[in-house]
């Protein structure tokens, strides 16, 4: 089996390329040129995939790659995917994650109809929740440009479903983190900054709204529900998630306590990290993928959390 993967430089595209590998997959990932060298998580396997440049904003270049090598599947992981970027970068944002959807489907269509295509579809989209726990079923409303061109791609994928019969699949992933989650979100922003404090590095860490609450799962987990999505006799959507809740604070009180302090005495609110339009509650009901897939969550909260705070301790250590 030929596997794509867009976003293989990411935190979820370097967990796929492990988990394709060990099933025997050919691994190309495609990634966007940079001036910097963008493979620190997965230079542990670039010698057993392909790197091919293309841009999602690029239309050719993925014409061209999907064309040349032909492959079973696509993994659309490729996103802007930060969201306070999506508002100070709207139109990029969905010229990425909304547009750079349609055209990998684009490519597929005219090249070849029958390779299967997965999207990284988001919970942002439930945004201003209609409902709790949000499933497959719960209407979308999103609260940040990100949540609207995921929205955007989300339909797209069905609209050419539904419209030239291809086979696409949304995964609804909630927040999945793990010690390759990059240092701008919540969780590994709160572990890395701990761990400094820790080590002496750091005095203080400075967070935005602390009640925001996250449904939190393990990257690792997560790639393997992509995985089963494409193996499913028809192409479905699923919510993967862990259906737990829990604050920002809470994550704070747990990573710093492992490391034997208190988050009220280093935990400072700064406005800039405030979003215009927040989301505020996020938990997602995994029952279908667990009754059609098979698939449920392996790591808890309280687990996801020590092995981010340990990872980021360790690497600190190794660094001085
Ligand atoms: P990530 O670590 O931010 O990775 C995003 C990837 O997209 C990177 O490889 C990035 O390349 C690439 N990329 C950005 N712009 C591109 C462009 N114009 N052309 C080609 N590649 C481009 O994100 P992640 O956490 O792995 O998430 C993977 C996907 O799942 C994203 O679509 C995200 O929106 C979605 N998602 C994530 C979560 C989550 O909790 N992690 C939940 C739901 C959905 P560089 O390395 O060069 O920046
Ligand atoms: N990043 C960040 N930085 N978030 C903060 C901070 C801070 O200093 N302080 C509080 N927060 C709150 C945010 O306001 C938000 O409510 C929550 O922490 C989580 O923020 P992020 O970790 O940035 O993730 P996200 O939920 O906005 O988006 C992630 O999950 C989505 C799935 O729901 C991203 O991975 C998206 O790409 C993904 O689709």
């Amino acid at each position: 089996m030929k596997a794509i993967i867009t976003g293989i430089t990411g935190q979820d595209g370097s967990y796929l390329a492990e988990f394709l590998l060990k099933k025997n997959y050919d691994v190309y990932g495609l990634y966007r040129r940079s001036s910097v060298d963008t493979f620190e998580r997965i230079n542990h396997i670039k010698d057993k995939v392909n790197l091919i440049t293309a841009d999602l904003t690029d239309q050719n270049s993925l014409n061209e790659t999907i064309k040349d090598i032909g492959p079973d599947e696509i993994y659309n992981l490729a996103a802007q995917s930060f969201v306070p970027v999506s508002w100070t970068q709207p139109a990029l944002t969905a010229n990425v994650t909304a547009v750079g959807a349609l055209r990998i489907l684009e490519a597929v269509r005219h090249i070849n109809p029958k390779i299967k295509v997965y999207q990284a579809s988001s919970s942002e989209m439930f945004g201003k929740v209609q409902e709790i726990p949000q499933t497959e079923k719960t209407p979308f409303y999103p609260r940040s440009p990100y949540g609207v061109s995921k929205v955007f791609a989300f339909w797209i994928m069905k609209n050419y479903r539904e419209s030239y019969n291809m086979f696409t699949t949304n995964g609804i992933l909630f927040n999945h983190e793990s010690p390759r989650r990059g240092l701008q979100f919540v969780t590994r922003k709160i572990t890395n900054t701990a761990a400094k404090i820790k080590l002496g590095l750091q005095k203080e860490l400075l967070l935005g709204n602390l009640d925001a609450k996250r449904d939190w799962g393990y990257a690792p987990d997560y790639v393997e529900a992509m995985w089963l999505m494409m193996q499913h006799k028809i192409p479905e959507d699923f919510v993967v998630a862990t259906n737990e809740v829990h604050s920002v604070r809470e994550f704070c009180e747990h990573a710093f306590s492992h490391l034997g302090l208190n988050y009220e005495d280093y935990v400072k609110l700064d406005k800039k990290f405030l979003r215009p339009a927040e989301v505020d509650q996020l938990i997602g009901d995994y029952g279908k993928a667990e009754k059609v897939l098979g698939w449920k969550p392996r790591v808890t909260f309280k687990e996801l959390v020590k092995i981010m705070v340990d990872a980021d301790l360790e690497k600190l250590k190794k660094e001085q």
